[in-house]
């Protein structure tokens, strides 16, 4: 029973001979139960529906179940509807006017209800507030006034008697107290002023739901696990789309005494602000979002000068949901601007991922001024409101005609329905031989499908193939530089790709997938579409998987790489490499040439950083080992089995010529490592120590011979 936090109030029963006196005022609340504990104490439990213990919020198969205090409540789902019960709490004095808790579950007022018992007689009684078909798993306050039962021993019993729709019933925080409730005021009416409403989180606080209306139109709609008091950080909603004009915010229902509403403040930048770029954990030279969770990289595209990358963005929060647009551009692939969010979820539901291309024909008849139209395909993933009833998938435009500094959705959305499971992602390119825009869309079951449009609304579906989970990427590359012997690419989200023939409406893979890359972090990847010809490169950003403990943020992406294609001795191999776009942060350089290593000597010692860019080519001497060891953390070639290594992650890397190269790049919370020329790419998501600074070169066993070795210092991206 340990940490059980139930507290009967049988001893503090003050009132012996029973009579009512008046309480007192300013009396402290007594907890009756809060269910934080890993049992129900000395409450009885009969029947299944119950369960062993409390309920760390929702069951599976349950709505998501909110508006609880802290982690724990009764949540008789245990099992689904079907189950039935009683819990019965011990004997309590009475001590204050009013009994509050927190109910939710059914409404059936004799079989799942809460009751108030004195004498062996129901004295009162409640019930959650559903008794149709969808309904809130939302718990909110009921209050009993219970006067006139000032010094009577009572027990509470939460009953669980009915089977089917809305068979439960959910209670939490019971408490006794001589003030009314105080419902927190749920509703703040404001005109807009400057660009943020800044609102404060914190994580794992019960997630409220938050609507923002304008014109009587509801143009907001998210979740936060708001902060009732001290917030672990701030999150903005950005308010510049309403200007001057007067806005609601809504929420559903809000934590007791909780100051979340009133403290949201606005103002024209992230509160915390201060320490933006310079957090503990915050990248140097890597995209990640100010505020807030990301994931895939979305939308890649280069429009006149400017790399633009959106992003999955949990806007409100550090982990995933409310998926939206982010959105950033760089002129270089090194310093990244944020814009703020472009597509915001709707009526058809949340924005999963999609693609970008520019309209350069102006085929979908967009465009309304000079500028070419930057046009969107995202994914709408709804179900469960009236716009997007039985289409849970579907996919949407979104353009811009002012280089992505504005978006509008197109008004006939969505352009392709929902097919079946969940179809995803799409990824949009022009194909020159035909001249009509092809769509790879991802349908489940690990199958892609393609399409072809002339106008980028329309869209004629032609062929499937099986061969990947989700994020499907399509492009064309030339072998070995060879533009008279160009390949189609076609991958999935783990970076797996075919290599084949592609005309248009089908893929023809020439062979089996081959696997991309080795390291611990990588996903859901895109490459930019409409680079200009006379840079060619086929530039990659994926999503790197790195959960970023105590920051305002969390996730990152990943370096950008530069994709080739080139022959070896196994066949035609994918090759990653690092932008040359990061030589503009290298600061200091330390070289090492034509020099043997040997067994503990480190001609690195002395050199102290936290970030670093490093090439070098060791020449196989005797050594069965060598490598790096980075601020701690290995990176190993183990010569006798020709492997490269990083933490548990290996790949088999043949030297080439009797060398094996290696470029790593080192990050706060990521090391990438390309070895011979891109031919093994393994970027590592690790949180790197702050208190070691140090490199080191090694070789065990037998010296190894460095033919050259440059270490570069790189400065920060950001200020
Ligand atoms: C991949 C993915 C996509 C989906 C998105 C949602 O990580 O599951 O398939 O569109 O994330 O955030």
């Amino acid at each position: 029973m340990k940490n059980w936090l139930i507290c009967i109030m049988i001893g503090l029963y003050g009132c012996a001979n029973g009579q009512a006196t008046a309480p007192e005022s300013k009396t402290k609340d007594l907890l009756i139960a809060d269910f934080e504990g890993e049992d129900y104490g000395h409450w009885q439990v009969t029947g299944e529906a119950f369960g062993p213990a409390p309920v760390k919020g929702t069951l599976p198969n349950q709505m998501n179940v909110s508006g609880y205090e802290g982690r724990g409540l009764v949540n008789s789902y245990y099992k689904g509807d079907d189950t039935t019960g009683t819990l019965v709490s011990p004997s309590f004095g009475i001590q204050r006017r009013f009994i509050h808790f927190l109910i939710g579950g059914g409404k059936d007022p004799e079989n799942t209800c809460i009751n108030l018992v004195v004498d062996g007689k129901t004295v009162r009684t409640a019930t959650g507030p559903n008794d149709r078909p969808g309904g809130s798993e939302q718990l909110d306050w009921h209050s009993w006034n219970v006067a006139d039962l000032v010094g009577k021993s009572a027990k509470i019993e939460i009953i669980d008697r009915k089977k089917g729709g809305w068979g439960h019933i959910n209670i939490d925080h019971i408490i006794q107290s001589d003030s009314p409730i105080q419902k927190p005021e749920t509703t703040r009416k404001f005109v807009v002023k400057k660009r943020y409403l800044n609102l404060p989180v914190k994580n794992g606080a019960p997630k409220r739901v938050f609507r923002l209306i304008c014109d009587g139109r509801v143009v907001r709609d998210f979740d936060i696990e708001l902060a009732d008091a001290e917030p672990d950080f701030w999150v903005v909603l950005d308010l510049s789309e309403f200007k001057g004009r007067e806005v609601t915010l809504k929420a559903e229902s809000l934590g007791r005494n909780s100051k979340g509403l009133v403290s949201a403040v606005q103002s024209n930048s992230i509160k915390g602000g201060e320490n933006l770029y310079k957090e503990k954990l915050r990248p140097r030279f890597h995209f990640t979002s100010r505020r807030g969770w990301n994931n895939d990289s979305n939308g890649m595209v280069y429009y006149k000068g400017e790399y633009h990358l959106f992003y999955q963005h949990n806007p409100y929060g550090w982990n995933w949901g409310n998926m939206t647009w982010g959105h950033a551009v760089s002129k270089d692939l090194i310093h990244w601007t944020e814009l703020g969010d472009a597509i915001h979820p709707d009526g058809l539901g949340t924005i999963f991922s999609g693609s970008a291309v520019v309209d350069e024909r102006n085929t979908a008849g967009f465009q309304t001024g000079d500028e070419k139209p930057i046009v969107c395909f995202y994914t709408s993933a709804g179900g469960t409101n009236a716009e997007s009833a039985g289409q849970p998938f579907t996919q949407s435009i979104a353009y811009s005609n002012d280089r992505g500094r504005t978006w509008k959705k197109y008004e006939n959305n969505p352009i392709i329905k929902h097919i079946n499971g969940g179809n995803r992602d799409p990824k949009v390119i022009w194909h020159e031989p035909t001249a009509e825009w092809v769509m790879v869309l991802y349908i489940e079951d690990n199958t892609m499908t393609f399409f072809s449009s002339k106008d980028l609304k329309d869209w004629q579906r032609h062929s499937d193939i099986k061969c990947y989970h989700e994020c499907p990427e399509l492009f064309e590359l030339a072998v070995d530089g060879d533009q008279n012997n160009r390949k189609w690419v076609l991958y999935g989200a783990s970076g797996d790709y075919l290599i084949g023939q592609f005309d248009g409406r089908e893929f023809k893979k020439e062979g089996e997938s081959i696997k991309f890359e080795y390291g611990n972090c990588f996903y859901a990847s895109q490459t930019f579409n409409n680079i200009p010809q006379e840079d060619g490169r086929r530039i990659q950003i994926a999503w790197g998987r790195v959960a970023m403990p105590g920051m305002p943020f969390n996730q990152q992406m990943l370096f950008p790489v530069e994709l080739t294609l080139r022959t070896t001795d196994e066949g035609i191999r994918m090759f990653a490499e690092p932008v040359e776009e990061l030589d503009m942060l290298h600061a200091g350089k330390h070289t090492v040439k034509n020099e043997i290593l040997k067994p503990r000597e480190n001609p690195l010692s002395g050199i102290e950083g936290d970030l670093f860019h490093i090439i070098v080519q060791f020449d196989l001497g005797g050594a069965t080992e060598f490598g790096f060891v980075i601020r701690g953390r290995a990176i190993t070639y183990d010569a006798q089995k020709q492997e490269i290594s990083c933490k548990d992650k290996k790949a088999f890397l043949k030297p080439a010529g009797g060398k094996i190269r290696m470029e790593i790049l080192v990050d706060r919370t990521s090391i990438e490592i390309f070895a011979n020329g891109g031919r093994v790419y393994m970027p590592m998501g690790v949180i790197l120590p702050d208190d070691n600074t140090e490199i080191e070169v090694f070789t065990k066993n037998g010296n190894t011979k460095i033919d050259s070795l440059d270490v570069y210092e790189l400065r920060s991206a950001w200020k």
